[in-house]
């Protein structure tokens, strides 16, 4: 199976996602995809005929911010509702199409905003699972009033009017609630009956089935080149490299460059796993001196992302011009031909990354922190086995190619690592009492059942020193802040609420055993007005 290309069979296309705004497409093209159908996100500027050339099993017209009697308000080429293939409107998505053919909406009272009751009116194949009346997500101020000539409405609530309407004989639907949303009761089994019963998509999108069509595309892709992928220790390169490596065995070599500002036991696990468990040509540069002696003195945030951003494509270039001499493909400083990369280097690339860079096509490369960047006169070729793919499909490739819970499952960490975490000047000794606070923090929140909840939790090494007491002494050493917080996509968060027997662990653990710590503070300031990281 490769659901990104298209093939003679239309029900064998996407399911194509159509985006007006904010986040409400992701979340229903996720909602797809745990239905085992491949969903791919598109712009509303496409047109018709663009959407006709992926061959798609269907069409769903996502939420959005805006009303449609705005001007301007976000809209779609009509032509696809001539297309012949399945369409289900959701919310402004549901309005759009009712007003584009020929339907009214209007405001017609306060709107409706989360839970609310739903009655079922009429016959509808989307409300073959669904009793009389349960209770659905809203949020919407507008409403259908009529419905456009051809359509029933097939379901009221208080404010709505027409919750739910569709044309039978053009297989388009709309609905005013979001079954996307989980506090939608029945709301999986309406897509599911849209996706399986109207489209007649296979639910052929697995775990299994994903991996297979990577593999055979790294395969198709790289040929017999010799591959780099950058490993942090995070979930993307580890799962990105697991599934290069299964497709290409030994042509794969990982670059892991420790830099002295890595987790408790990061650099021995990323050595266990690729080298010892999947046995993966892996090279481990020690560069922690390397690193401090660069930092030396330097306390301003930005000249230190800098200094390790630089630092760190300039160790990667010289592990990769000789790993590429040495694999035979390039004679010692001679260019690559033009129509040929010196080899591919692997990039965790994710399907929101690929979105946001606009294009739906080419992803941005992220910037020098996460992977050490392309070296400059080396040509490389991007090798990209997740771009399709969502984190939680990530996290589950992951899983079942064998990586271990706790390198699936782990939170974020910044490129730069605990740099961005010791305000002020970044020393061997201020990073040895960050990474010894910031292990006590992981472990009790691990031992609490709280770290998958959580989007990050970890110390903060602040650059003042206040004064305590202990034992007959006074002491004058570094507070630790806890950060916890949690969030969706790091564009926003919330400080997380955290047991106060928890905190008091944390505590008492950070204070008797981390050295040069007498005081631990909490954190909780919300994003925005804080950003996560403290630099
Ligand atoms: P902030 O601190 O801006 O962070 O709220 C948002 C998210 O991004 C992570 N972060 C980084 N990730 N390289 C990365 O790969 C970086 O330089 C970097 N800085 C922040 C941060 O941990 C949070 O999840």
């Amino acid at each position: 199976m490769s659901p990104a290309v298209p093939t003679d069979d239309p029900r064998e296309g996407p399911v194509l996602v159509v985006d007006f705004g904010a986040q409400y497409a992701q979340l229903i093209a996720r909602r797809v995809r745990e239905a085992h159908v491949y969903s791919e996100i598109v712009p509303h500027t496409a047109t018709a005929a663009d959407l006709a050339a992926r061959r798609p099993a269907g069409i769903i017209l996502s939420g959005g911010p805006k009303s449609v009697n705005e001007t301007p308000a976000p809209s779609i080429d009509p032509g696809i509702y001539d297309l012949g293939i399945p369409i289900l409107g959701i919310c402004y998505g549901a309005q759009l199409l009712a007003q584009q053919l020929g339907g009214v909406v209007d405001r017609t009272g306060r709107g409706e905003y989360g839970r609310t009751p739903l009655t079922v009116t009429g016959s509808s194949p989307l409300f073959s699972d669904w009793p009389v009346s349960c209770e659905v997500w809203m949020s919407h101020g507008d409403a259908i009033t009529v419905v456009p000539d051809g359509f029933v409405a097939t379901a009221t609530s208080p404010d709505a009017p027409v919750a739910a309407l569709h044309d039978p004989d053009r297989a388009i639907f709309g609905v005013q609630f979001h079954p996307e949303v989980v506090h939608t009761e029945h709301g999986r089994d309406l897509l599911e009956r849209f996706l399986y019963d109207i489209c007649h998509c296979p639910p052929s999108w697995t775990h299994t089935s994903i991996i297979e069509s990577q593999v055979a595309a790294v395969r198709a892709q790289v040929g017999s080149s010799p591959v780099l992928c950058a490993l942090s220790g995070g979930v993307d390169s580890a799962v990105a490299a697991a599934l290069v490596h299964k497709a290409i065995g030994g042509q794969l070599t990982c670059v892991y460059v420790d830099t002295g500002l890595m987790r408790t036991n990061e650099s021995e696990q990323v050595e266990e796993t690729f080298r010892r468990q999947f046995h993966i040509d892996l090279v481990h540069v020690k560069a922690a001196d390397r690193f401090f002696e660069a930092l030396a003195g330097v306390t301003d945030p930005e000249t230190k992302r800098k200094i390790i951003g630089e630092l760190f494509i300039r160790i990667f270039e010289e592990v990769a011009r000789d790993l590429v001499v040495e694999k035979g493909h390039l004679e010692d400083g001679a260019d690559a031909p033009d129509d040929e990369p010196a080899g591919y280097l692997v990039q965790g690339t994710l399907y929101p990354d690929v979105i946001e860079s606009g294009s739906g096509t080419a992803a941005t490369i992220k910037s020098h922190h996460n992977v050490g960047g392309l070296p400059e006169d080396l040509a490389f070729d991007l090798v990209e086995p997740l771009r399709l793919l969502f984190k939680d499909e990530v996290r589950a490739v992951g899983e079942e190619l064998g990586l271990p819970h706790e390198i699936v499952w782990r939170q974020p960490f910044p490129g730069p690592g605990l740099a961005v975490r010791i305000v002020g000047e970044v020393t061997p000794e201020r990073a040895e009492i960050l990474r010894a606070a910031d292990a006590i923090v992981v472990e009790e929140v691990r031992r609490a059942g709280l770290y998958r909840d959580l989007w990050q939790s970890f110390a903060v090494l602040p650059a003042v020193r206040t004064v305590g007491v202990m034992g007959d002494g006074r002491t004058y050493a570094y507070p630790v802040v806890i950060r916890a917080v949690t969030s969706d996509d790091a564009m926003t968060a919330d400080w997380a609420r955290l047991p106060y027997d928890l905190l008091e662990r944390l505590s008492s653990r950070i204070i008797n055993e981390v050295e040069g710590v007498n005081r631990v503070a909490l954190d909780i300031t919300s994003k925005p007005p804080g950003t996560i990281e403290w630099e």
